[in-house]
């Protein structure tokens, strides 16, 4: 089979949200069926900003957990830990040589920690490792959101100039694949993120999960009065979720009057409990077993090296980094 390969870096930040999950886990993991996939768990990138050792620990389960429960199939995808393939590192310094560093200078997260205060190095080098992250694994396709376009393009600059300064097929030059994710809503209406603290994490239990969905926002219009849906919160969000037909009955309701935001919030919980129960159960028993995470991620990165080690093999010769 001729398929592609397709690769993402996960940074471990925690359970993620709904609007991770509508947003960019769940188009990332169509993918694996046409491409051949690999993810990973950026568990380096990740101390450019976390202090936290213990905190750290516990994300990089929480995430391995998620993916596990939102599907991914280890069988048939790559999935490791970035320190685990310390090749990557070796990949990163070839890159730093050839690479101006005006060109990480002009890095948008590099400026925006530099408006804050004084970055580390790691953050100004950050795109150098996610190149290496990529190009390691002749990447051919890259899905990511538009924050991440620039370290694409980056990567793309430094897998051509690498090639052109050393011979054209010493490595695979990746393409991004911009998601252009739905817009899910939170509860205040803006767009789902934790820095507004308006998210639905994936995997509370389902008493929590009500409670979370009663507080979206909703206006006052009494019970009896017909109700616009388009626009209103909950129905946006009810949308990104329910069958064609359910939104169209749930519109029709909401503009027939009679039919209050609270019925209207006890569909939305129904649907997202309904998408969110099987993943929860999968979750909690990954959780559980952090062994299993374990097993599972060593596996992969033994596959991974493999992978890595042909690259640098190629790359160090190419280069003049190894004996004749
Ligand atoms: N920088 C990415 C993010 O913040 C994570 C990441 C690290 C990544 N290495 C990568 C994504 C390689 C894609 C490919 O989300």
């Amino acid at each position: 089979m001729n398929m592609k390969t397709s690769l993402t870096g996960i940074k471990p930040s925690g359970m993620p949200h709904l609007g991770n999950y509508l947003g960019a886990i769940r188009p990332a993991l169509r993918l694996t069926q046409t491409h051949r996939s690999i993810y990973f768990i950026a568990d380096y990138h990740a101390i450019t900003t976390e202090r936290d050792p213990q905190k750290l620990q516990r994300q990089v389960y929480d995430v391995a957990a998620a993916w596990l429960a939102c599907g991914l199939d280890p069988n048939q995808t790559l999935l490791y830990r970035q320190s685990d393939v310390i090749e990557v590192f070796e990949l990163a310094w070839i890159f730093a040589c050839i690479v101006a560093t005006g060109q990480l200078e002009r890095g948008h997260a590099y400026k925006d920690a530099l408006e804050q205060g004084a970055p580390n190095a790691g953050i100004f080098n950050y795109p150098l490792l996610m190149a290496a992250d990529i190009i390691l694994y002749d990447a051919h396709v890259v899905p990511v959101g538009r924050d991440q376009a620039q370290h694409l393009e980056l990567a793309r600059d430094i897998a051509t100039r690498l090639n052109h300064l050393y011979g054209e097929d010493t490595v695979v030059v990746p393409d991004a694949l911009i998601t252009e994710a739905p817009t899910v809503p939170g509860s205040d209406g803006r767009k789902m993120s934790k820095s507004y603290d308006n998210t639905i994490p994936l995997f509370i239990p389902s008493k929590q999960l009500r409670k979370e969905v009663m507080k979206f926002k909703s206006d006052s219009t009494p019970l009896e009065a017909p109700k616009e849906p388009e626009g209103a919160i909950v129905f946006e969000l009810y949308k990104t979720l329910a069958s064609e037909q359910q939104t169209q009955e749930l519109a029709s309701k909401l503009r027939a009057g009679g039919y209050g935001w609270a019925h209207a919030k006890e569909d939305l919980f129904q649907v997202i409990d309904a998408e969110l129960s099987p993943l929860r159960e999968r979750y909690d028993h990954f959780r559980a077993n952090e062994a299993e995470i374990d097993a599972l991620l060593l596996r992969g990165a033994e596959q991974a090296r493999l992978i890595a080690r042909a690259t640098m093999s190629r790359v160090r010769k190419a280069v003049g980094i190894a004996r004749r």
